[in-house]
């Protein structure tokens, strides 16, 4: 019997939702990242993390790159929860090269990932978070509307506005995943 953990890290509770959800589903604890003490990997075969995607990084992934060593002889799943819609084939391909610059080509052959549809609530946004965002929308508003990317369509779309993509039913590829290993 393997045994597995959920560990995330979430700004604003979307990727937290999914992170229940899978514990749930895989009946397995579920820690906050900040709250997981590195030396506790030994105590599981499969470790799923789960992050929020912030300027194209996941939120917390030092978690997975800073213990690797601990994360050889195990399966490790890694989600990411973001905002653009990860059945845009273009909006997976901007991720992924994301993180082909922070997991090694080891890394990237060994983690297996999934791409997770959150939210945004911008009366709930920090004070840089939402300067950031309005930067964002700034520059993206300069720009011409056909050399946009689905991904900054979106983000004019949704400026401002509380937005909620979240979906139970989105994790059954990763539970399933889980449970044949
Ligand atoms: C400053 C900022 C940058 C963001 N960058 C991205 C991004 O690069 N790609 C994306 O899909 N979503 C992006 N988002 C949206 C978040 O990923 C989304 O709100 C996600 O659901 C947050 O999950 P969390 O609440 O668990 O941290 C960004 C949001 C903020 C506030």
């Amino acid at each position: 019997m393997h045994s597995t953990v959920v560990i995330y890290e979430s700004k604003y509770g979307f990727t937290k939702r999914y992170a229940q959800w899978l514990a749930k589903a895989l009946a397995c604890p579920v820690f906050e990242k900040k709250r997981f003490q590195s030396q506790d990997f030994a105590l599981y075969d499969t470790i799923i993390y789960g992050g929020g995607l912030y300027a194209g990084g996941v939120s917390g992934i030092k978690l997975l790159t800073e213990n690797y060593h601990a994360l050889a002889e195990k399966h490790v799943i890694l989600f990411t929860c973001g905002l653009a819609d990860p059945n845009v084939p273009e909006n997976v391909e901007h991720i992924r090269q994301a993180l082909s610059t922070v997991l090694s080509a080891d890394m990237l052959e060994k983690i297996k990932i999934f791409h997770l549809r959150g939210g945004i609530n911008y009366t709930k946004l920090s004070f840089l978070h939402k300067a950031m965002m309005a930067m964002l929308r700034k520059m993206l508003l300069k720009k011409d509307l056909t050399a946009l990317s689905s991904e900054d369509k979106e983000l004019l779309e949704t400026y401002g506005k509380f937005v909620d993509f979240t979906d139970e039913k989105s994790i059954g590829e990763i539970v399933e995943y889980a449970r044949a290993l």
